[in-house]
């Protein structure tokens, strides 16, 4: 349906200007993630050359771009203000991978919509989130920004984040358009090297890597990025087949179609011409706005003259950025987001970081419990050790650029605060690595990973010295925050050298040893597994991290996440993941080699640490799994339940999941699939049923036609604390 205030602008608008929305910059003063930075911009806003902006902010630096626009430019249309606010404006929140380890979609989307209130009060009205990538490669530093590897847990997520973001209502100031990203198939680069070739079945883009992108779209969102990747040979920027054929023809899409930073010259380097070239097939495939590059605002004008591209299809890309516009509530009020009075009001208040503090104690996943050290008492006496222990600088994670680090509280003051007649004595220990060409690399944004002065001996020493005074040790340990992220790939993933050292030392005391992990990606912790410790892995936390991780150890929170990863137990078996096909020649069950047999020589199947594990201070049994029927017609449901009961000593949370196996498919199917999950508490000693409703629509697959359909059947499932469960139950599904 057209927009009459839109089409009215249209009417009047030159083919310059209709280009000229069509162009992202970025003034500076943001994070530049590419090699170009704009220019001029001012002159260029003045021109009508410009669509929007971004890393402005600030409702007084917000209202003079707008007024640039609006009183200098010859139509006077606002801009749209972009940011990249991935896990909180200021109040940061725990890293994507994080918060997704809660399982928890309220959380996540309250914390979308306190990031929306924070960032609308510092004017930005378009946010570059959510981040929807399915990765199951831990060397990819991205993996940090999403939800894990799971399909549809993903697609909840991304769900849950778009209605935080968007709000009922995206004229309310306090709400913001939000940008699926990056579409697509960007999680699975090759070797897992950031911007690598993707090259994937279209079977297995439908059916494992696209739900997340559709669920946003489902959900509303206004906008989409595409990926710096290529599909079937063409990079997604210039890709009809991804941006018109399937996004909008049969996804039915509606909103506009964003590059991601300079991707559209980028697509020269991929081999698909010169940038007018490049521009020109972009616009075709259904791009509507260019990042940063420039190449739609310098070529687009003299290809329509050649008439490579028709003015046609400029129209429509400058209609659907206006469309944005006006459905913000932009083009009746330029300066909605430029209220000076908001940031005092909305951001960094107690409420947000009391949402913060709660969200990362909720995506803490307790890997390994060691004797009964956990939950540590309040007066105990605390050896507090590591180069993450007493660490502003990387509390808050990659992606956080709007975040202040000074404003984080690191461990040792969050212990500290919740348990004042604590003594805790603190030594770092070893550096977070000891290269210094390495921590160069990462040290790109800050300095992450600072290299001591004394010698790693002296600091192991010390480290020594306060474990034998105390009664517990609590050992920080893990990655930097830029050791994950963008540009931030590893073929190592294991903790570094220096604290590894670290680690074994503590060990060696004799005294009980609890691992805080701080880490953007699933790591390889075999060693640290065989270890008599016990294992809380803490993500990055955000801004509330240390009083998040005393939350947890001091018991006053019981872990609750679960892994959304599998986590491997050498680089060797990535990319992992639950939902690998049994083959025609299934691996042993026993985990012993069998010759001709899918396994390895040298490693079981199994992943080190399965999707969805995560233990708690108490413990839980499942019991009485069962369907309501032994079958279901094509329209009709079933319920199939369990009891769940708290057998240990804590009242706690359980992530309740629900795992099916479809035995026969026209094409070979996963062998298992998450298709639901619930959080539940429960107090110790107490039980309760949970009971998951089941219909045919929730059994469907894309055929090898790329056909969404169930198809008739047996069907094993389990419900479990894990993805780790054994199928006893069975189903079917009637035709
Ligand atoms: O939104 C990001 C994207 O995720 C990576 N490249 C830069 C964009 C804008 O900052």
């Amino acid at each position: 349906e057209r927009i009459p205030e839109v089409e009215e602008l249209l009417e009047k608008m030159t083919l310059e200007e209709k280009i000229g929305q069509l162009n992202l910059l970025t003034p500076g003063g943001g994070v530049a993630t590419g090699a170009v930075v704009s220019e001029d911009v001012e002159t260029k806003i003045k021109a009508g050359n410009v669509g929007g902006v971004f890393g402005v902010s600030s409702p007084e630096k917000v209202r003079q771009a707008q007024e640039i626009a609006v009183k200098n430019s010859r139509l006077g249309i606002p801009l749209l203000i972009g940011s990249d606010i991935i896990h909180g404006y200021k109040t940061t929140y725990p890293i994507p991978l994080g918060l997704s380890s809660s399982w928890d979609l309220e959380l996540i989307k309250e914390g979308a919509q306190m990031a929306a209130k924070e960032a609308t009060a510092d004017g930005i009205n378009w946010n570059f989130s959510p981040m929807v990538d399915i990765a199951r490669d831990p060397r990819w530093g991205r993996i940090a920004e999403g939800a894990g590897e799971d399909p549809y847990l993903g697609s909840q997520i991304a769900k849950a984040m778009v209605e935080g973001y968007q709000g009922e209502d995206l004229t309310q100031p306090s709400t913001m358009m939000a940008t699926v990203k990056h579409m697509a198939l960007y999680g699975a680069p090759e070797a897992g090297r950031d911007y690598n070739t993707v090259d994937m079945s279209r079977l297995k883009m439908f059916n494992e890597y696209l739900p997340p992108y559709k669920a946003a779209v489902d959900a509303g969102v206004g906008s989409v990025m595409t990926s710096f990747n290529d599909i079937d040979g063409i990079p997604a920027s210039g890709n009809k087949w991804l941006l018109t054929d399937l996004l909008r023809e049969r996804w039915g899409f509606g909103g506009f179609v964003v590059s991601d930073y300079t991707s559209v010259n980028e697509m020269i380097a991929h081999g698909m011409g010169d940038l007018q070239d490049v521009s020109a097939m972009a616009i075709n495939a259904g791009l509507d706005m260019d990042m940063v590059g420039e190449g739609f605002l310098t070529t687009l004008k003299k290809s329509v003259e050649e008439g490579k591209v028709s003015e046609e299809q400029i129209t429509k890309a400058a209609r659907r950025i206006l469309e944005a516009k006006h459905k913000l509530g932009l083009l009746n009020d330029p300066y909605l987001y430029s209220d000076e009075s908001r940031p005092e009001k909305d951001i960094l208040t107690d409420e947000n970081r009391s949402l913060a503090r709660k969200a990362a104690t909720r995506s803490f996943v307790l890997l390994k419990k060691h004797e009964n050290t956990l939950p540590l008492a309040k007066d105990a006496n605390i050896a507090l050790i590591g180069p993450l222990a007493n660490n502003k600088n990387n509390m808050l994670g990659t992606w956080a650029p709007t975040g202040n680090t000074e404003l984080s509280i690191p461990v040792l003051e969050g212990l500290e605060n919740v348990a004042p007649d604590a003594e805790v004595t603190y030594a770092k220990g070893a550096n977070i690595a000891d290269d210094s060409t390495f921590a160069k690399k990462v040290n790109v944004f800050g300095k992450r990973i600072e290299i001591d002065e004394r010698t790693p001996e002296a600091m192991l020493k010390e480290a020594v010295e306060v474990a034998n005074n105390s009664d517990v040790v609590v050992a920080v340990v893990g990655e930097a925050s830029e050791m994950s992220g963008e540009a931030a790939s590893r073929t190592d993933i294991t903790i570094p050298d220096s604290q590894k050292k670290l680690i074994n030392k503590l060990v060696a005391t004799g005294k009980p040893v609890v691992l805080v992990l701080m880490s953007g990606r699933p790591l390889d912790i075999s060693e640290e597994m065989a270890l008599p410790v016990s294992i809380l892995q803490a993500w990055h936390p955000g801004v509330e991290a240390g009083n998040a991780v005393a939350d947890v150890l001091f018991g006053d929170y019981n872990p609750s996440g679960k892994l959304t990863n599998s986590w491997p137990r050498s680089v060797g078996q990535v990319p992992i993941h639950y939902r690998m096909k049994t083959t025609g020649r299934p691996g042993p069950e026993s985990g012993e080699f069998q010759k001709f047999k899918t396994n390895y020589l040298d490693s079981p199947n199994s992943p080190l640490l399965p999707f969805g594990f995560g233990l708690s201070y108490t413990t839980f049994e499942y019991s009485d799994i069962k369907a309501s029927a032994d079958s279901l017609n094509a329209d009709g449901s079933i319920q199939l339940s369990a009891r769940v009961t708290n057998t240990g000593n804590y009242d706690g949370e359980e992530i309740v999941q629900l795992y099916t196996h479809d035995l026969v498919r026209s094409v070979t199917p996963p062998g298992k699939e998450l298709k639901g999950f619930q959080k539940i508490f429960l107090k110790k000693g107490e039980s309760k049923t949970v009971s998951f409703t089941i219909t045919p629509e929730d059994l469907k697959f894309y055929n090898s036609q790329i056909e969404y359909v169930f198809e008739p059947g047996e069907f094993e499932f389990f419900i479990a604390g894990s993805s780790d469960g054994r199928f006893e139950n069975s189903f079917e599904l009637k035709e």
